[in-house]
């Protein structure tokens, strides 16, 4: 089966352009069979913010203490998921929620716990689960939401589950849709990017937040053998006429 994983941010959801659903579209007639998984930073920090929690984050990945946890379960699962589904609807496609910890669907361990509290790592995907629900013609849309092997929800980047989602299902592709045209470097598209380069751009700090776990997450997700690893915008098209728009992770620039 053609895979395409979809990470959608947080920060595009309310945002998507109809050419965005168009390269969907497009991907969809190319035989591509579409996953999701998706963030919620926006939202989350909304909420946070009416309960007068601060938002804190570490190395782009968010502190969860137990309060937070509940907070982000609630807005992922009530809200966004929600939000995302009825959009992909609205287009035309046959989306079903998932929440990551139903069914052992998306399986974590503690990054570390001291430090970030109750945020994971996925460590198995129940892609048997995924498939099935593919086979129906159903386009699965997951929060990225683990249980260890305790029984514990554990709050996972969603680039990071995306990631590991996209390794289980072999997906041909996995792209990172965000709110912006994919990595800038002094306001330019990088439209190729090797893991040297990442680096030197991180430690530069032109590579910063919630880009840093994206573009980690990307390099890693290509060395376990995706072959296709994009950030890209949601506010264009990104596919069009057989042609990908955003950045591309590569192994090695061609000369
Ligand atoms: N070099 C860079 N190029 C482009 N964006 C960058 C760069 N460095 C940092 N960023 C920031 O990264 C942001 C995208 O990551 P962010 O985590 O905010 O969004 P997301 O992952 O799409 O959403 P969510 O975290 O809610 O799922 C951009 O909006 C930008 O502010
Ligand atoms: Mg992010």
């Amino acid at each position: 089966m053609k895979i395409l994983l979809i990470k959608l941010g947080g920060s595009i959801l309310n945002e998507l352009h109809e050419s965005f659903f168009t390269s969907l579209k497009d991907l969809q007639a190319e035989g591509y069979k579409l996953v999701f998984v998706h963030g919620g930073g926006p939202d989350i920090n909304e909420m946070l913010d009416a309960l007068q929690i601060v938002p804190e984050f570490h190395n782009g990945l968010r502190r969860t203490t137990k309060d937070v946890l509940d907070v982000v379960e609630l807005v992922l699962s009530g809200k966004t998921n929600r939000t995302l589904v009825s959009l992909l609807q609205k287009y035309g496609f046959s989306a079903i929620g998932l929440h990551g910890n139903d069914a052992n669907l998306l399986q974590g361990d503690y990054i570390d716990q001291s430090a970030l509290g109750e945020v994971g790592e996925i460590t198995n995907v129940n892609s048997d689960l995924i498939m099935n629900i593919l086979s129906l013609d159903l386009v699965p849309v997951l929060t990225p939401l683990a249980l260890s092997e305790n029984g514990k929800t554990l709050n996972v980047n969603a680039d990071m589950a995306a990631g590991a989602v996209a390794k289980a299902l072999n997906a041909e592709s996995c792209v990172f849709v965000t709110d912006v045209k994919g990595v800038l470097e002094n306001g330019a598209l990088v439209e190729r990017m090797t893991l040297d380069e990442a680096e030197q751009l991180i430690e530069d700090k032109v590579i910063y937040g919630g880009m840093i776990p994206k573009v980690k997450t990307a390099l890693k997700t290509l060395q376990t053998g995706i072959e296709h690893v994009r950030i890209v915008s949601g506010k264009e098209h990104f596919f069009e006429s057989g042609k990908w728009v955003g950045t591309s992770f590569v192994e090695k620039v061609r000369v």
